[in-house]
């Protein structure tokens, strides 16, 4: 008990300092408290504003530039962010995947081969773990928050009038490392709605468009039934959140009419948009998140990277109640919680969610492995590293590529734990977390519950890592042929 306690308090002191002199009410006021040492640490945000808004909304504006600044400048640290788009591979509508390698080698590492050779604690006593490889920081992680990127703030303005922009922060990764947009919708029950040409999707039952509470009924009545229309029609009606409502605690310009589960799902998958995990605290130790897709659910039996729900039903209720991912009743009381009712709305958001399918992967049999007569020969040798040399199968089994449990990867063999740079979040120890499903893995960059991996090269010379597997630069080029066909 002592120890991890000790370690809490370190990392909320290193944090204070810098968040005190920037941030609003909310989690930089709990910093500061615990930075006074008679005072005991504390779990709850303050819910009394004691600044009025246009304070606030003055001083945060004024804030921003050094905010995205330091924040991009870690990026680049870590990352290469430039347009690398792969010739032959992309997503299911046709989005060019982005190629290479974009976590930065350590100065002084001459390969990936030559880093690969090293053990983990030789890497971890002198460093040399790649930056990019750490958990990658909330834009302002003191602060956190939900974050969309600017094309899904532009469209809903478009389609509903409503502005998801925070005049605090806007969402740090380029677009181009981003999932498609927006994206395709397949559904289990009526595959025949989804149109394929030359391995692409070329119609789908979204026909290109963001589904809305604008366009819902128009796009799904007559081939949803009844219950899974009005499941639909909650998923995309929007209600009172942390960052967007209509108090005076809240990061929009103008009252808000919150926030729909597409916002972050959009179409039933994802946009990338990020939020910080409610599970952890103190403030430095929690995880950034990218949205996770909701296609293939259906198949999956853990929700959440760390919270183990046991039932999309179950999510779906308790987001709302506990301020969406700040885990933290009390305020999402004081910003207007709306109570879900479990037998006539959680139970058909449910079933409507539990109706999206991955996408289609023409290349997979019935079990989930390729079709030698229709795979490349780069591709079939990638699968048998996968489930062989690899190891990978051993957490991602076919056909949907996970296990349905969760893992200790255990990167903290290759750092030390400690703050990541000033950005106040914590590089601790991740903990077990949920192994996602690979199926239609090439529709949903960043990747890890966090994104802190911006393509599939990331992944694989990640894992190499990690697993300590050695793999030649050839082997790992057929793993990711694998990984595009899935
Ligand atoms: C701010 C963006 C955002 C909004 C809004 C949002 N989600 Fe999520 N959703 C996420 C993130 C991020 C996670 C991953 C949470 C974690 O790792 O603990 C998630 C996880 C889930 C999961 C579990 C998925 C999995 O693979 O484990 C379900 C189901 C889900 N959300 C449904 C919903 C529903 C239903 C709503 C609306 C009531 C909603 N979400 C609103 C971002 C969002
Ligand atoms: C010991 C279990 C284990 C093994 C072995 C393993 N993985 Fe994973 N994989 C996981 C877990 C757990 C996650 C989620 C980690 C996270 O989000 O922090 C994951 C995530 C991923 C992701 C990102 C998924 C997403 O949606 O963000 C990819 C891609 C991936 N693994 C590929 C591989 C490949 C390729 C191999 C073999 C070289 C491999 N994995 C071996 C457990 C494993």
């Amino acid at each position: 008990m002592e120890r991890p306690r000790r370690r809490h308090r370190l990392a909320t002191l290193a944090v204070a300092g810098f968040a005190a002199t920037i941030l609003g009410v909310s989690y930089a006021q709990e910093a500061k408290k615990k930075a006074e040492p008679e005072e005991r640490p504390s779990s709850y945000a303050p819910v009394v504003a004691t600044e009025s808004l246009a304070k606030t909304m003055a001083r945060m504006k004024a804030g921003k530039p050094e905010i995205e600044k330091r924040h991009q400048t870690l990026l680049l640290k870590r990352y290469d962010l430039a347009d690398h788009p792969a010739k032959n591979a992309t997503m299911s509508r046709g989005k060019p995947l982005q190629e290479r390698v974009r976590a930065k080698l350590p100065k002084g590492v001459k390969s990936w081969e030559a880093l690969a050779a090293m053990s983990p604690e030789e890497i971890r006593s002198q460093g040399l773990f790649p930056a990019g490889f750490l958990p990658l920081p909330h834009p302002n992680h003191p602060e956190g928050g939900m974050l969309f990127p600017k094309y899904h703030i532009d469209e809903v303005k478009k389609q509903e009038g409503r502005d998801l922009t925070r005049f605090d922060l806007d969402y740090d990764l380029p677009d181009h490392l981003l999932p498609e947009f927006p994206p395709p919708i397949f559904l289990t029950t009526r595959p025949d709605l989804t149109k394929m040409a030359d391995g692409k999707v070329v119609g789908d039952v979204s026909q290109g468009k963001l589904v809305t509470i604008d366009n819902y009924f128009e796009l799904f009545s007559g081939i949803l039934n009844p219950k899974q229309l009005e499941g639909l029609r909650l998923l995309v009606t929007p209600f009172p959140q942390q960052q967007f409502n209509q108090t005076d605690d809240r990061r929009t310009e103008r009252a808000s009419r919150g926030v729909v589960c597409f916002d972050c799902h959009v179409n039933g998958h994802t946009n990338a948009a990020t939020h910080l995990v409610g599970d952890i605290r103190p403030q430095p130790f929690r995880h950034r998140l990218d949205t996770p897709s909701l296609r293939g659910v259906n198949i999956q039996r853990l929700f959440g990277s760390q919270r183990a729900m046991k039932s999309v039903e179950d999510f779906t209720e308790f987001e709302q109640r506990a301020a969406y991912f700040d885990g933290d009743p009390v305020i999402a009381t004081k910003k207007g919680v709306n109570i879900l009712e479990r037998g006539s709305q959680v139970h058909f958001m449910g079933e409507f969610q539990a109706l999206l399918d991955f996408p289609p992967a023409p290349k997979l049999d019935v079990f989930g492995k390729l079709n030698p007569k229709l795979a490349s020969k780069s591709e079939l040798r990638g699968q048998e590293l996968f489930f062989n040399k690899a190891r990978c199968a051993t957490c991602h089994p076919a056909p949907y590529y996970t296990d349905n449990l969760m893992h200790n990867l255990r990167t903290e063999r290759f750092y030390k734990p400690g703050m990541i740079g000033d950005s106040g979040a914590m590089a601790a120890a991740d903990g077990p977390i949920k192994t996602f499903p690979l199926r239609g893995t090439k529709d949903s960059p960043p990747y890890l519950h966090d994104g802190r991996l911006l393509t599939l090269d990331d992944t694989v010379e990640f894992f190499n890592l990690i697993l300590e597997l050695k793999l030649t630069a050839e082997e790992k080029k057929d793993l990711i042929a694998f990984l595009l066909a899935l």
